[in-house]
């Protein structure tokens, strides 16, 4: 079945009335489509209530500096914060009900770093969180930042990853000892609705384009699939070009001249999204600097993506730029635009005035002295 098309309207949800958008919700509750528009109302406060899941190892104290800077900055939102400590349900790993419920509620949250096992023990939290809430799009951007020098000059990309199956589908067993299978899924309905994504997303940014990141050469049917089903939704998007190219190319490309997707929107499956989205984020200095938001038709969750820096946990060290940039990606989506430019600016003025960078850019300050120089910029 092919969704029906929604209007990049969605995205540009200034226009809709929240009755408008209910309207919307209901007819297409059982088809997932572009309707992931914000949608909440200020509470008796006069604030928007969002999910505060601040994490584990330095999650929560970058997860105090962006409330230092938000309050300072008069943000008109109200933190709810929950803990997602894993609880086993029906044997297998589920997110406690109180964060469930939180998200629910507000439909939108601002995660900091999570620990994941590798190799063994309960299911990434991350991933269970993308699968609770159905986050089907995830929206990397890496732009280079003023004051932070690296051989890379005019990074500006934006890419976005399909967050629910392909090689995370998690469906792996073992066939005979010593020969394992592990299966990529891919489906009709998963890519168009982030392909539908990309494209309303390459609008409402003003992007002309869109690009399929992918590897069908080899992976014909999976991959085939997917290319196949950007190419029927770009059919939709008379005014945005579309290209395709293959994911090596793309690594190539990118590393050899960064500007080349300077002008696109990437959208690509899950695993090609999450090691490129590193790379990129490699360009301009690391994951300490990119934002990240899932994005879901009931609820949207933006997160640091980098580590939980154990290392350097309760010491002051850490940096909270990508929690920063993650929260004023968040503000943009609830449609807080002046809080989320005076935000950003502070944050990049303090960047690129270079006084109070924290060690893992080279700066000797503590997180506190840094968050403290972007609130005097406020
Ligand atoms: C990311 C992370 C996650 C992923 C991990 C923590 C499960 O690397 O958000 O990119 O692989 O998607
Ligand atoms: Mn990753």
């Amino acid at each position: 079945m092919f969704l029906s098309r929604t209007s990049a309207a969605a995205l540009k949800a200034s226009a809709w009335s929240s009755a408008k958008t209910n309207a919307v919700r209901s007819i297409t509750t059982a088809s997932p489509s572009i309707t992931q528009a914000f949608n909440a109302s200020k509470n008796e406060n006069g604030n928007y209530l969002v999910t505060l899941i601040p994490g584990d190892g330095i999650g929560p104290e970058i997860s105090r500096s962006v409330k230092e800077i938000f309050a300072a900055a008069k943000t008109p939102i109200e933190w709810e914060e929950v803990d997602v400590t894993p609880i086993i349900k029906d044997g297998k790993t589920a997110i406690p009900d109180e964060a469930l419920f939180s998200v629910r509620k507000s439909t939108v949250a601002l995660k900091g770093p999570l620990a994941t096992p590798i190799g063994k023990g309960h299911v990434s939290l991350n991933l269970t969180l993308r699968r609770t809430f159905n986050l089907y799009a995830n929206v990397r951007p890496c732009r280079s930042i003023n004051g932070y020098e690296t051989p890379y000059e005019n990074v500006d990309t934006v890419l976005i990853r399909e967050n629910t199956e392909g090689e995370y589908s998690g469906i792996e067993h073992e066939v005979v000892d010593g020969v394992v299978q592990s299966i990529k899924l891919i489906t009709r309905e998963a890519s168009e609705r982030v392909a539908r994504y990309a494209f309303s997303y390459a609008e409402a940014i003003g992007r002309d384009r869109v690009t399929a990141v992918h590897k069908a050469n080899i992976m014909k049917l999976a991959d085939g699939l997917f290319l196949q089903v950007c190419k029927e939704v770009s059919k939709d998007f008379p005014n945005i070009k579309f290209n395709d190219v293959l994911l090596d190319r793309a690594c190539l490309h990118i590393t050899s001249d960064p500007s080349i997707y300077s002008d696109t929107v990437m959208v690509m499956p899950n695993l090609y999204g999450d090691i490129l989205s590193d790379m990129s984020a490699g360009l301009i200095g690391g994951l300490g600097l990119t934002p990240s938001g899932n994005i879901g038709r009931d609820a949207s969750i933006f997160e640091a993506v980098h580590g939980t820096a154990p290392d350097i946990a309760g010491q002051d060290k850490a940096n909270s730029t990508a929690l920063l940039l993650s929260g004023i990606m968040m503000l943009k989506h609830m449609r807080l635009y002046k809080e989320a430019a005076n935000i950003e600016k502070a944050v990049f003025d303090t960047l690129a005035e270079g006084k109070h960078l924290t060690g893992d850019l080279g700066g000797k300050a503590t997180l506190t002295e840094y968050t403290n120089a972007v609130i005097s910029r406020l």
